[in-house]
């Protein structure tokens, strides 16, 4: 299976360009799945709330999420993206999944991050996992992964590959998800974009290195901290179906959840 990402740069609030950007970028991929950043067609920093709703769109018939769906027709591919949705006066920090067939699901992200608390609100539904033919696939958004449960309950719910838009700012992650891939045995795709926006008293610098890892944590693919980029490797999403990591060592049964949840 051919899975990879694009690292962006969006100018703020410059959707149609934003869009169109991505949209050239993939169209010269070869793949079965692509992940994009979390907000790639808005930007991160909005200043209130009313932008972010501004900004925001219906799923699954708003501007993005119907141009990603012609794409994935047209390439023969699934996509996942980040996007600001609204439903009625209520805004999401969200990611859909797309597939040749159009629109799958959305997920909204669940632990917002720092400032996102105004402009957001926060997710009120369970992540999912999606059959999509050559694997399953859950989605969590960026700070998500700081919440180890989020990467657990889709891999029990039989994920192989956590796709993860994302737009950090701290310089955990990329190390952390190691981590989440070797507990879980899953592999993830954590798109992340580049680039500095300054559009309050505080500056926010993005740090790139998107990447995709194996079920043993291995660094497939890591991107620089300040270049977009767009890639794609080979993986074998069968390895994500073997959660023994000795003979009598299986990841799920050896739990002592009676003890700790
Ligand atoms: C983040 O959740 N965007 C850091």
């Amino acid at each position: 299976m051919k899975v990879g990402f694009l690292q962006t740069f969006p100018r703020f609030g410059k959707k149609s360009e934003n869009i169109g950007r991505a949209i050239s970028s993939i169209s010269g991929l070869n793949a079965d799945l692509i992940v994009l950043p979390e907000l790639f067609n808005t930007g991160y920093q909005f200043v209130s709330r009313e932008e972010a709703l501004a900004l925001s769109e219906r799923i699954p018939d708003g501007q993005t999420t119907q141009a990603l769906i012609k794409l994935a027709k047209e390439k023969n591919l699934y996509i996942v993206t980040g996007l600001a949705e609204r439903e009625n006066e209520r805004c999401y920090n969200s990611a859909v999944l797309v597939g040749p067939d159009g629109f799958i699901d959305c997920y909204r992200k669940l632990h917002l991050f720092y400032h996102e608390k105004l402009w957001f609100d926060p997710g009120n539904a369970e992540p999912e996992v999606y059959d999509i033919g050559h694997a399953k696939v859950g989605i969590m958004i960026c700070f998500d992964w700081f919440f180890p449960e989020v990467a657990r309950c889709l891999a029990l719910k039989g994920a192989d590959i956590i796709c993860h838009p994302a737009n950090l700012v701290l310089p955990y992650c990329p190390q952390a998800m190691i981590t989440r891939c070797i507990e879980n045995r899953v592999y993830a795709i954590t798109a992340n974009r580049v680039g500095t926006e300054k559009r309050s008293e505080e500056s926010l610098t993005f740090i790139g290195t998107s990447q995709v890892l194996g079920t043993k944590g291995e660094i497939l693919y890591r991107a620089t901290s300040d270049r977009e980029e767009s890639i794609v490797v080979e993986i074998d999403p069968g390895n994500a179906r073997d959660k023994q990591v000795t003979a009598v060592n299986h990841i799920f049964e050896d739990r002592r959840i009676k003890f700790i949840v």
